[in-house]
């Protein structure tokens, strides 16, 4: 921590609250998240993760509390505004476009176009998708490829290459590796790692507790909606998270 912008929390958020047809399902949260860290939201089903960084990305909003990004309060109506401001999400169920090609869907809602008709720039989307893709080392077929037709893991590679392409200041992961093997996730691990020394606020929803103690700085325990705490990784271990995810031990 060097400069002021790193003193300053990249999100903050403050007391917020999620309740469903008045089912809480997040209760009181808060937690600050700083540039260049990684911070890992764990927890059982039903814990509260997914609808947390929901509410950060815009897709849902707090019943009530403040959310922060970089010092001003956010009152996102549609997950279009969170990505304007340079917040970048990798959902559990994907939200890629299967029967468009990978290129578009990196370009999704931001499509590059040229000359006065703006007619879209299918050459640039390709080109840069391919150096994209090429950087992080995802294997696919090519740029013009259909998700559709794309494997579990290559589409995660898409939807990562894309968050990180877009992210600036904080990408939000949950589950990035759920559905991968060995490689595809040690691959996955390494891109975050690289986001990190970018300098942009990661947080990182797993159920793998070796990833979690492989990757993140700190780590935030959810136990139905309830924020149990949160841990400097290299200060705790396997067995008090777990006593903490199931309030047992
Ligand atoms: N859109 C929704 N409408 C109603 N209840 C929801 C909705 N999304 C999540 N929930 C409820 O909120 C709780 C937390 O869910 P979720 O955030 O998905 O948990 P996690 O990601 O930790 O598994 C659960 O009880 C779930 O049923
Ligand atoms: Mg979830």
């Amino acid at each position: 921590m060097t400069n002021s912008t790193q003193l300053r929390p990249v999100l903050e958020l403050e007391n917020v609250h999620k309740a469903f047809a008045g089912i809480v399902a997040v209760e009181n949260f808060s937690l600050e998240l700083y540039a260049g860290e990684i911070v890992a939201l764990v927890g059982d089903n039903g814990a509260g993760k997914s609808t947390l960084l929901k509410m950060i990305s815009g897709v849902h909003r707090p019943s009530s509390g403040t959310i922060r990004l970089n010092g001003g309060d956010v009152n996102f109506t549609d997950a279009s505004i969170a990505r304007s401001r340079g917040i970048e999400v990798v959902y559990q169920d994907l939200a890629l476009a299967d029967q468009q090609p990978v290129y578009m869907n990196m370009f999704l809602g931001r499509e590059a176009v040229r000359g006065p008709l703006r007619l879209l720039d299918r050459r640039k989307m390709m080109r840069e998708t391919q150096a994209l893709v090429d950087e992080l080392d995802v294997r696919i077929p090519s740029a013009r490829a259909l998700i559709r037709d794309l494997s579990g893991g290559q589409r995660q590679g898409v939807a990562i290459a894309r968050a990180t392409h877009w992210a600036k200041k904080l990408i939000l992961l949950d589950e990035p590796t759920a559905a991968l093997g060995v490689a595809e996730t040690a691959k996955v691990e390494k891109i975050v790692t690289a986001l990190k020394e970018r300098d942009i606020a990661i947080l990182i929803i797993s159920h793998s507790l070796d990833q979690v103690f492989r990757l993140s700085d700190r780590i935030c325990v959810l136990r139905r909606g309830v924020q149990i705490g949160v841990r400097e990784t290299a200060k705790t271990d396997k067995n008090e998270i777990v006593s903490m995810i199931t309030g047992v031990g």
